[in-house]
């Protein structure tokens, strides 16, 4: 039973006909808003045209208030408690023995949030949040697993088979994730049928078809931006990308919080004193062998991919092998660690150019920096082991030993540190202050525009 006819009225109708109850609506003509009206007329519930009476109880398995009369929705209540019909009076906690909960649904999925009456905006926001994270189609999707556990049912029917059929349904979804099995989506005819002739190979082997087989995809290999660290500074694009990559091969400086989305296979680079070009061939040769079983594979690199860290020169190598890479732009440390110090690399009347040069170039030789500008910043990557050269080179092209400079260290990640100097003490600070790479140096009169 509800009683009234206005928008609370309406929004219950909607929740209870999801769950196939029977309505009876009691509400006078003139208490009915559009809503009401159509669901009356389109039969949705049986309707009395006039006010509440007692009698309307009986025989009632649950009962809703909407109405403006507070007493009234409150004396129905406490009658309801009375006879032991359990009731929801709107709006009023306290006298509810239950309460509605914000849903989401789509197919067989239903998601309820539940604040336990005390916020239902909250709830609704909350729930609306969920949803937004769910894969594209994810009804559908449900639906496809729906029929592959039918499947497996028919290909071994037996009761005492039912941890097996269990079990290899569960170690399937966990292998291939949400975000791969919304392709279930995609296949047609044929196509699903041919999957399911592979499933059922395997299911009989008790084994879990690897996903590259399930969802074949075309081989594509990626060259994405990890951005500086801090996992909310990667774009949308990569961190789709690396949740879809079947293999990740990935950098040494990406911190654990930015590999955590990788969902299929991680690679790591090794460790590369001394050898960094046989590290570099290695990682290579792992994408290779990726792009060979079809994988979609992506070579993950600290900050931007084609700034210093040879990704231009990985571009040339795939291409060679008949690979072209999908390019996905990062937020590079040459920009975010100047910033995290609160250091503009331009300012009106302070500084009108940047150069951002390597502290260290190919095989170990010294970069060409250039002579003193009054207006133009410095950005150094790869600069920590070079501290006393790179200063002895800016004294040389006339940096005056007052000029600003400062380190950053682990810009953008939780163990960020800004150390800040002169030319004068541009080395002593690295020593005094034990700065470790990954740092960006920055030189030049915006260091201290924002703090003189
Ligand atoms: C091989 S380069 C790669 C640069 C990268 N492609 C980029 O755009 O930031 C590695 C250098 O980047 C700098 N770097 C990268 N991430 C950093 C971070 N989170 N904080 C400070 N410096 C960083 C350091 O100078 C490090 O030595």
């Amino acid at each position: 039973l509800i009683v009234g006819g206005g928008n609370v009225a309406a929004q219950r109708i909607v929740s209870v006909r999801t769950a196939d109850a029977h309505v009876i609506l009691v509400c006078p003509a003139q208490g009915l808003i559009d809503e009401t009206r159509y669901r009356i007329e389109n039969k949705e519930v049986t309707w009395i045209d006039r006010n509440f009476v007692d009698s309307d109880l009986d025989g009632m398995d649950m009962v809703l208030t909407a109405m403006d009369d507070h007493e009234e929705s409150a004396r129905i209540g406490h009658l309801c408690r009375s006879k032991r019909i359990p009731v929801n009076v709107a709006d009023v906690p306290p006298l509810c023995d239950f309460y509605f909960m914000s849903q989401h649904r789509e197919g067989p999925l239903q998601i309820a949030v539940s604040t336990n009456g005390q916020g239902p905006k909250l709830a609704n926001m909350i729930r609306t949040k969920i949803a937004a994270t769910l894969p594209k189609d994810i009804g559908k999707t449900i639906e496809k697993m729906g029929l592959l556990r039918a499947k497996v049912r028919e290909w071994e029917p037996a009761i005492e088979n039912s941890g097996k059929r269990m079990g290899w349904v569960i170690r399937c979804c966990e292998t291939w994730g949400l975000e791969t099995m919304s392709k279930l989506n995609e296949l047609k005819g044929k196509e699903e049928e041919n999957l399911y002739k592979v499933l059922e190979e395997y299911f009989k082997k008790n084994e879990v078809p690897p996903t590259s087989l399930v969802f074949p995809s075309s081989p594509e290999i990626a060259l994405i931006g990890a951005g500086p660290g801090d996992p909310e500074l990667i774009t949308v694009k990569a961190k789709r990308c690396l949740l879809e990559a079947d293999l990740v091969v990935s950098d040494r400086l990406i911190p654990q919080q930015v590999l955590d989305l990788v969902q299929g296979e991680l690679r790591i680079a090794r460790k590369t004193t001394g050898r960094s070009d046989e590290a570099q061939e290695e990682l290579l040769e792992w994408c290779l062998e990726g792009l060979k079983k079809n994988q979609r594979v992506v070579r993950l690199k600290i900050g931007d991919p084609l700034l210093f860290g040879r990704g231009g020169e990985e571009i040339l190598w795939f291409r060679e092998r008949g690979y072209e890479p999908v390019m996905v732009p990062g937020i590079s440390s040459a920009f975010s660690a100047p910033m995290a110090a609160m250091i503009p690399v331009t300012f009106r009347g302070v500084s009108d150019q940047v150069i951002i040069t390597t502290g260290r170039g190919t095989k170990g030789s010294m970069p060409d920096l250039p002579e003193y500008g009054s207006t133009r910043m410095l950005v150094v990557l790869m600069a920590v082991g070079r501290a006393v050269e790179l200063r002895q080179m800016l004294l040389e092209r006339d940096y005056p030993l007052t000029t600003p400079i400062c380190w950053v260290e682990n810009a953008n990640c939780p163990e960020e540190r800004v150390v800040l100097g002169i030319l004068e003490t541009m080395a002593s600070v690295v020593v005094d202050n034990n700065i470790k790479a990954p740092a960006v140096l920055i030189v030049g009169k915006s260091v201290d525009v924002l703090t003189r």
